[in-house]
């Protein structure tokens, strides 16, 4: 593989809910408070990690865990975070259903700013109507309706980080002389978390990357490629696509799989249900594949998401490298039970494994030199 290596940009879903993505009695039991958060964008950049990342969620599930009752807001905490960093690019994420494009228009161009061109948005078309009508802000709109508003949504947000002034009377969105300055001093990264073949179809018409959920299984292999596959379609064929990933690491393939089988053993079945029975009402629930990978987690009674990887860091190098070649992924985005120790493994550990695999990325080369400096 040498001289073919396969450059992979990796980041952190930072937890920013109570609990992680983990929904169990017995996990790390993660406050979502800004200190713990920035205390992982942190170690992210410190471990060479390319981007950081944050979720929007609104309302929790309760059960035993209270899981995610408490979560930051996303934009709001990627600017703190974009003040303490200095180089880790800062993702935050929107509901275009929600936040009107000339407010995110203006806050994207502060955000510039804050992080000296680091700033990037992840798009949500979706979410579920318990989410965000407990605020009165979801929209009545079925799965095709939506990706119309988002592509309205993000042709005016364009528009206000090129133009003077914009005009702008269409089915979801009213602009009259709309100024908005200061301009972006770069086209800030735009990603969109939506994996069905429409979701697909919008993201490379109107975005940059991909966004979907990952793993070594061939749905999963099959609906990275058919993100390639459209991008081809659409004449697109550099459109990059970024693999959301669940790694449980541990010092060897039995210890990794008794840390999982201690997460269901302590499974919040009554948050998995709630989270499930919301999905549930939304129209689109049976072509939202987010939703139905919930609906399973929940019929299966599983503390972590479909598709979670665990097993030892030479295991978990081949499997996402096989997941990253197969799919041709180009970034990955890492949850992990504990964002501390668990990061610092990854980071650390698995990266340079990669290597063997013809996968290079900057946390492996970090990785190097931190050996090299303790060898000296
Ligand atoms: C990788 C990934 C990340 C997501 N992140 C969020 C999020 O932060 N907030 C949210 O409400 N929904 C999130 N979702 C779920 C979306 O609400 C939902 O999957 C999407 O809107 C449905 O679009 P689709 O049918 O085209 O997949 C995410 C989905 C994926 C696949």
């Amino acid at each position: 593989m040498a001289g073919s290596a396969r450059t992979l940009e990796l980041g952190v879903f930072i937890p920013v809910g109570n609990g992680g993505w983990i929904t169990s009695t017995n996990s790390p039991q993660l406050p979502a408070t800004y200190e713990y958060n920035k205390q992982v964008t942190l170690l992210a950049e410190k471990l060479g990690l390319d981007f950081a990342l944050s979720m929007a969620k609104w309302r929790g599930y309760g059960g035993e865990t209270n899981h995610w009752d408490v979560t930051l807001e996303s934009i709001t905490t990627m600017a703190g975070l974009a003040e303490a960093t200095q180089r880790i690019k800062i993702w935050g994420t929107v509901h275009m259903m929600i936040f009107p494009p000339a407010i995110v228009a203006k806050m994207s161009a502060t955000l510039d700013q804050i992080s000296g061109g680091r700033f990037g948005l992840n798009l949500v078309s979706g979410s579920n109507p318990y989410d965000l009508s407990q605020m009165g802000l979801w929209k009545d709109l079925n799965h095709g309706q939506r990706y119309d508003l988002g592509e309205e949504w993000i042709k005016v947000v364009r528009r206000l980080w090129t133009e003077d002034r914009v005009d702008h009377k269409g089915t979801y969105f009213e602009l009259n002389d709309c100024m908005s300055y200061p301009k972006p001093s770069r086209h800030p990264t735009i990603i969109c978390a939506g994996q069905s073949d429409r979701g697909f179809r919008f993201t490379v018409e109107n975005c940059d990357v991909a966004f979907f959920w990952g793993s070594d299984d061939p749905a999963s292999i099959k609906r990275a490629l058919r993100a390639k596959e459209i991008a081809r379609e659409m004449n697109k064929p550099d459109f990059k696509t970024n693999a959301l990933v669940t790694l449980i690491p541990g010092r060897t393939d039995e210890e990794a799989q008794a840390r999982l089988d201690h997460y269901n053993a302590g499974v919040d079945k009554i948050a998995l249900a709630t989270q499930a029975v919301e999905y549930s009402t939304d129209v689109s629930v049976t072509i939202n594949q987010a939703a139905q990978n919930f609906l399973k987690q929940n019929e299966t009674f599983s503390a972590v998401l479909p598709g979670t990887m665990a097993g030892s860091p030479e295991t978990l190098a081949k499997r996402l490298a096989y997941l990253v070649n197969e799919g041709d992924i180009d970034s990955v985005t890492l949850i992990v039970p504990d964002f501390i120790g668990d990061l610092e493994t990854v980071g650390r550990e698995v990266t340079p494994l990669l290597r063997k695999y013809g996968i290079e990325t900057f946390a492996a080369s970090k990785a190097a030199s931190v050996e090299e400096e303790a060898a000296r």
